[in-house]
Formats: structure tokens, C-alpha cells, sequence
């Protein structure tokens, strides 16, 4: 299926705008509220996500919007759904840590079409249109070709509700601390998802995330000739709240770690 070329564009057009919202506000002491005790959102948040609706909008008057800043009661549908998040990566925003960016995503009929990432501070703009591969700053994109969990260096993320599941978040860390090479945590879902798709990292997992942080994401690891699937190796749903996403060669390892660490946190559930 041939996309309009003026989606992709309008991606671009808007995660460019994105980032010169961002920049404006950054380490400027923007408005800071609480959405949750530790789920921030700044003014940034807001401007992007109003900016963006109102470019969908006026351009494209029949498509829906799917994004973190507005609370709708339920998931909007259409033929063709945009997902953003305006920037992922606040609580980094938040503190003057030059780690975030904007994620946007199309679906046409539920697959993922378009993804881009842009993160304003290091300049990198991430680009990906199914089938036709992954960019950065126009560069094509290719994973890694690391083959061992042991040689691998992996990323991932802990959701707002840490303070209520987080030794269940911890067990799997841990697993994976003795299994690869090392672990990081960035803080922006996206970022994490485009530097797999970079080679920079091998893998990524993280539960209860938001399809407005993989969304995006997700496609452009595929197209850079990665893997993503859900917790349990099924095909990645954006809507599912889990994700597994790898160069390949190390993604079932990763999920054997993730597999034998879960049913460990299930017995320990059970015996209470
Ligand atoms: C968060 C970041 C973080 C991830 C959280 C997300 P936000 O998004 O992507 O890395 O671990 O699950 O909610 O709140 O900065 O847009
Ligand atoms: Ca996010
Ligand atoms: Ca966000």
C-alpha cells in the first residue's frame, strides 16, 4: 500500500516543531505539575501536544489523534490514527538532562505505518516509513549484530506505578543484570527504542508502557532489521502495555530471562 507522502512529511514537519517548543522551555524552569506523585507534566508536554493536534487537524480533518495529554475516556479509531507522546522523557526534561524527545506514530487500518523520533538537544531526527527502511538525519539505520546476551548491553524502563509493583519490575532487572553485559535506564521509552534500532543498544523491555511511547519506536527498530514482540514473544501490539524489541540475534535469550524471571515472580505471588 502506497502512503501519502505528505504524512510522513507532516511527522517530520511536526516533530521539527516539536523540538523548537521543547528548546524554548528547556532548563527555562517551565511549569512543572503533578499528574501522579511522580508522573510529571510541564508546559512543553502541553504546547506539543496542542501544536500537533491542531497541524492533524486542519490537514488531515478525518484522522484521530491519540495522545498522553489528553485524557479521553476511550481510545479514539479511525482508518488512519496518529499516536504521539510530545515528549518523552519528562521527569529528564523536568531536571535540565538533555535526554527526551517527541515521538509520533501513524497507523493506517491498526499497522503501524510511520514512525519518527526527534530529540532536539542531540540533533538526531529518526525516521521510519514501513518497508522502506530506518534513517537518522537521513542516514539509514541497522542494529547490531551482537549474538550473546553476555556481549549485550540492554536498556529499559520502570513505569509511574513503581512505588506500588516495583519489586516485580526489580526481579526482572536483576535477572538481566546477571545475564548481559550491563544494564541502563535512560528515561525516555523512544530514545530507547531508537538506539536499538542505532546499534547503540542490543535490546530493550519494559512493562506498562503506553502506546505513545513504542508506538514510533517500534517501527523504526523493525526497520532497521530488528525484532519486537510483546513480554511473551507474541507479535507487538502498541496497545498491549509491553515490549520486547532487539537487533534479533539476542531476542529469544531475552526472553527466556524474561520468561523464567516471571514465572519466578508468579510462584512467589502465589505463596504470598
Ligand atoms: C516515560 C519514559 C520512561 C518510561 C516510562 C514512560 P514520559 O514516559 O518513556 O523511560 O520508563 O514508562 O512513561 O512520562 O517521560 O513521557
Ligand atoms: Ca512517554
Ligand atoms: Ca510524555
Amino acid at each position: 500500500m502506497a502512503v501519502d507522502p505528505l504524512y510522513l512529511a507532516t511527522a517530520v514537519e511536526a516533530a521539527l516543531a516539536a523540538g523548537r517548543i521543547h528548546r524554548q522551555y528547556f532548563r527555562q524552569h517551565p511549569t512543572i505539575q503533578k499528574k501522579g506523585r511522580i508522573d510529571l507534566v510541564t508546559a512543553a508536554d502541553v504546547d506539543v501536544e496542542h501544536m500537533f493536534r491542531g497541524l492533524v487537524g486542519d490537514r488531515f480533518p478525518d484522522h484521530v489523534v491519540v495522545g498522553e495529554e489528553a485524557a479521553l475516556a476511550a481510545v479514539p479509531t479511525a482508518r488512519c490514527r496518529w499516536i504521539i507522546d510530545p515528549l518523552d522523557g519528562t521527569t529528564n526534561f523536568a531536571h535540565g538532562l538533555a535526554l527526551f524527545c517527541v515521538s509520533i506514530a501513524l497507523q493506517i487500518e491498526g499497522r503501524l505505518e510511520i514512525g519518527v523520533v526527534y530529540d532536539p538537544m542531540g540533533e538526531e531526527l529518526f525516521v521510519a516509513e514501513r518497508g522502506d527502511g530506518a534513517r537518522l538525519n537521513g542516514a539509514p539505520l541497522r542494529v547490531s549484530s551482537c549474538g550473546a546476551l553476555v556481549d549485550a548491553l540492554l536498556v529499559t524502563g520502570f513505569p509511574y506505578t513503581v512505588r506500588e509493583d516495583g519489586r516485580q519490575h526489580v526481579a526482572v532487572f536483576a535477572a538481566f543484570l546477571e545475564e548481559a553485559q550491563a544494564v541502563r535506564r535512560l528515561g525516555s521509552a523512544a530514545l530507547d527504542l531508537c538506539y536499538v534500532a542505532a546499534g547503540r543498544f542490543d535490546g530493550y523491555w519494559e512493562e506498562r508502557v503506553h502506546p505513545w511511547d513504542t508506538a514510533a519506536g517500534a517501527l523504526i527498530v523493525e526497520e532497521a532489521g530488528g525484532r519486537v514482540t510483546g513480554l511473551a514473544g507474541q507479535p507487538f501490539d502498541p496497545f498491549s502495555g509491553h515490549i520486547v524489541a532487539s537487533n534479533g540475534p539476542v531476542h529469544d535469550a531475552v526472553l527466556e530471562v524474561i520468561r523464567v524471571a516471571v514465572d519466578e515472580r508468579a510462584r512467589r505471588a502465589h505463596r504470598g
